[in-house]
């Protein structure tokens, strides 16, 4: 898997990329870029963005800037790298970030992550340079790396290699062998804290009643729908 992420602010993404399961998918091979609009802009002083046409609040990032950042890292005309790759724009109001979306992306060769202001994108870019666009909730964040950042997590974790152990992927929370519900409750040492004590059946060594428990367990939490699970 190959991700680019088109940012104004490169440097917060230098967290991200030494946490353990981020490292380790990188040191198996797959890559994590970045371009930095200011490096790319036409424009004085290094403007990426300008004042909205019809007046409003706030700033939007510039088509033209875009379009050179696009053009300085994949060498074309960004018109037709959407033909080869999903190019994301990273937008509140876009196709909502689940499981099943994160499932989709990681099966990609190759993913363009587009962050904006929070004013966004001049439509223009969405329109001629995307494939996609994607929203990690419905609330407005100030820029677009967080999210970027949400669905680089969520994207990176389901390759081969991120992760310790090899099932922690697909038996987790909101995966098809929980029906797509909410991942059962787990409990560790010690099996007595002050009188709470484990549910007795995960003591018992008995592998298919387990399984029976935490899938019962996994449906009754998704009970309540996204509300969370019912009382
Ligand atoms: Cl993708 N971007 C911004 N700016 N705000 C958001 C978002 C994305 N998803 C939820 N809020």
């Amino acid at each position: 898997m190959e991700i680019d992420v088109f940012t104004l602010f490169p440097g917060w993404f230098d967290w991200f990329r030494s946490q353990r399961h981020v490292a380790n998918a990188l040191a198996a091979g797959h890559s994590l870029g970045y371009v930095s609009y200011r490096d790319h802009t036409p424009l004085k002083g290094g403007q990426v963005d300008d004042t909205p046409f019809g007046g409003g609040a706030g700033m939007v990032l510039r088509v033209d800037v875009m379009e050179h950042a696009l053009r300085a890292r994949y060498g074309r005309d960004p018109v037709d790298v959407r033909g080869e790759r999903r190019v994301i724009a990273l937008t509140p109001g876009g196709r909502m970030l689940d499981d099943a979306l994160a499932g989709e992306l990681a099966a990609e060769p190759a993913l363009t992550l587009l962050c904006g202001r929070y004013e966004g994108f001049d439509q223009r870019i969405v329109d001629h340079y995307c494939t996609d666009e994607i929203s990690i909730g419905r609330y407005v964040l100030a820029g677009g790396e967080l999210a970027a950042m949400v669905v680089c997590d969520t994207v990176l974790r389901k390759l081969p290699g991120a992760l310790g152990h090899a099932d922690s992927a697909a038996e987790e929370s909101f995966s098809a062998a929980l029906e797509g519900g909410p991942e059962y409750p787990h409990y560790t040492r010690p099996a007595d804290w002050r009188g709470w004590t484990v549910p007795e059946i995960l003591l018992s060594g008995h592998h298919e009643e387990i399984r029976r428990w935490r899938l019962e367990q996994s449906r009754r939490r998704g009970a309540g729908g996204p509300e969370g699970p019912l009382p």
